[in-house]
């Protein structure tokens, strides 16, 4: 059994027998183009898989627990959970000379300090893509658990990695595949809106190349399954696919909702 090795915003570990309740029965190839911190893909432990994000950190992190779990370890042994020393981390990635002076391995083992760290699990970058979260004062955080890397790192043998735009997925996939969409998720209301996963937002043109995407591997004789909140207008890009409403408490999210039960819906084309 595999678990994620950090925190992320939109974490889908609470949702996972929803989910698995509503996958299809049989099919080829797994993909997960807005990985994150990739709850579905490390429960399901699927071969041959294929994951991205827009995140580089995130998919850097990603590609060292295959190839390094090793130095990954060793190097994350070195980090000390105090105000000073973690702003001296945080603030690396304002000077790109230093920043391309870090390893790879450095960079993953920064990435996995920062978030375990850092407030709350809580990843987040201002518009120029550098990382503002405030030292969070947990008392000891746990870097890592030797196991899990371990059978992270072989799971992630076998899957494919890229990092960019959702669409790097449209040319590898083939009828009878599937893809699930975790996407940055349209906003319950003007003002509750989170964008700061990465230094560019998710607007609605980018809902909308999403919903063409869908309707490309619907027409391609594949699967996709798709989160989003449960919105009108969610509801109108997806008009004519499968609706499943499901709950989910939110911990982080918008001051005035707090951390109630939110539904959400997952949209579906079998
Ligand atoms: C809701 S989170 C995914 C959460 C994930 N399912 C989990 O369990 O942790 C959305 C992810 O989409 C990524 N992202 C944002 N814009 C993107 C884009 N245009 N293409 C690909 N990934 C993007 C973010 O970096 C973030 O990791």
């Amino acid at each position: 059994m595999s678990k994620p090795v950090i925190k992320w915003v939109g974490g889908k570990r609470q949702l996972i027998n929803d989910i698995k309740r509503l996958l299809p029965k049989k099919y080829n190839r797994y993909f997960e183009p807005f990985i994150g911190g990739g709850a579905l893909f490390f429960d399901l432990k699927h071969t041959n898989a294929f994951i991205n994000d827009y995140n580089p950190e995130l998919t850097n992190l990603y590609k060292i627990l295959r190839d390094n779990p090793q130095e990954l370890m060793s190097d994350l042994d070195k980090h000390i959970n105090e105000s000073e020393y973690y702003y001296e981390l945080r603030v690396l990635d304002r000077d790109v000379k230093k920043f391309k002076k870090l390893t790879l391995v450095e960079r993953a083992s920064r990435f996995i300090y920062l978030n375990k760290s850092g407030f709350n699990g809580l990843y987040r970058v201002n518009s120029k893509g550098e990382c503002n979260v405030p030292f969070g004062k947990q008392k000891n955080p746990r870097y890592y658990d030797a196991k899990n890397i371990m059978s992270c790192s072989e799971l992630l043998k076998d899957t494919e990695i890229t990092t960019g735009d959702f669409e790097n997925i449209k040319e590898h996939i083939k009828e009878g595949d599937f893809v699930y969409f975790d996407p940055p998720y349209v906003p319950l209301s003007e003002t509750s809106s989170f964008t700061g996963y990465t230094d560019k937002g998710f607007d609605e043109d980018m809902q909308l190349r999403l919903r063409e995407l869908c309707d490309y591997i619907e027409e391609l004789g594949a699967y996709f399954m798709l989160s989003n909140s449960d919105t009108p207008y969610v509801k109108e890009l997806y008009e004519g696919y499968k609706f499943h409403i499901v709950e989910a408490t939110r911990s982080i999210n918008s001051k005035a909702s707090g951390r109630g039960k939110i539904k959400e819906v997952i949209v579906t084309n079998y």
